[in-house]
């Protein structure tokens, strides 16, 4: 499998320009950043470990497959990547969630760590990272290295929207893990934000400015 996808779907594309759209709201962005994960997840988790269990039909007993218990975790980058973590847990509610804080100095655009707490144990499990905005790339190869310390080896990054920088760091940083995009952007501009991008993600999903 190639180390990165990038989401031709055109659910997935008319869902990300109508988040491009300036006029929509909170509410509205909320809940498509929601349904692009999980249409994005669809595709990431299609290599989720299943193991037969016994089930009773209505007509006999048979074998059938279901996921193999614990053995995901979600972990969204914040605050932005929170946006998606219920898009993914409404495919595998069972999930695990752990949570990295970061935050870009809006001069150097070097992210900074506030918070990390991950599923314990972690090597065990798929880690699908979420964040929307994969911008200098500073921020999701932090998280992964962050990850990767706690242990953490079988990692997935997920991205609504990358700049072609950013996705070429995190590749050449962590070229072991896998990489979903839903569209690969034309650049970053002077202050490092996605063009033409949606602008600042977190405070479209929470409606803080
Ligand atoms: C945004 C975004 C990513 C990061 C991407 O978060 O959600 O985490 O910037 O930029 P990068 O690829 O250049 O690191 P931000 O730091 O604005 O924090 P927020 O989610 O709390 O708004
Ligand atoms: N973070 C965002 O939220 N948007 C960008 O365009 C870049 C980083």
């Amino acid at each position: 499998m190639d180390q990165i996808i990038v989401f031709q779907h055109p659910l997935i594309q008319h869902k990300i320009s109508m988040l491009r759209d300036k006029r929509t709201g909170t509410n509205e962005f909320r809940a498509l950043v929601e349904e692009i994960a999980m249409l994005m997840g669809y595709e990431a988790l299609r290599d989720l470990p299943v193991e037969d269990v016994e089930i009773e039909t209505p007509i006999e007993t048979c074998m059938t497959p279901m996921i193999a218990g614990r053995k995901l975790a979600v972990v969204p980058i914040l605050r932005a990547g929170l946006g998606m973590v219920n898009g993914i847990l409404a495919l595998v509610p069972s999930a695990k969630v752990g949570h990295i804080g970061l935050y870009r100095d809006e001069v150097t655009h070097e992210p900074h760590e506030y918070y990390c707490k991950l599923p314990d144990p972690i090597d065990e499990r798929t880690i699908v990272v979420t964040d929307p905005m994969l911008a200098t790339g500073g921020s999701a190869v932090a998280a992964v290295d962050f990850i990767k310390a706690h242990g953490g080896k079988k990692i997935k990054f997920m991205s609504i929207i990358a700049a072609p920088e950013g996705l070429e760091r995190l590749k050449a940083a962590h070229p072991d893990i896998q990489i979903y995009v839903g569209h690969m952007d034309r650049c970053l501009n002077e202050n490092a934000y996605i063009c033409p991008g949606l602008g600042d993600a977190g405070d479209r999903i929470f409606g803080t400015k």
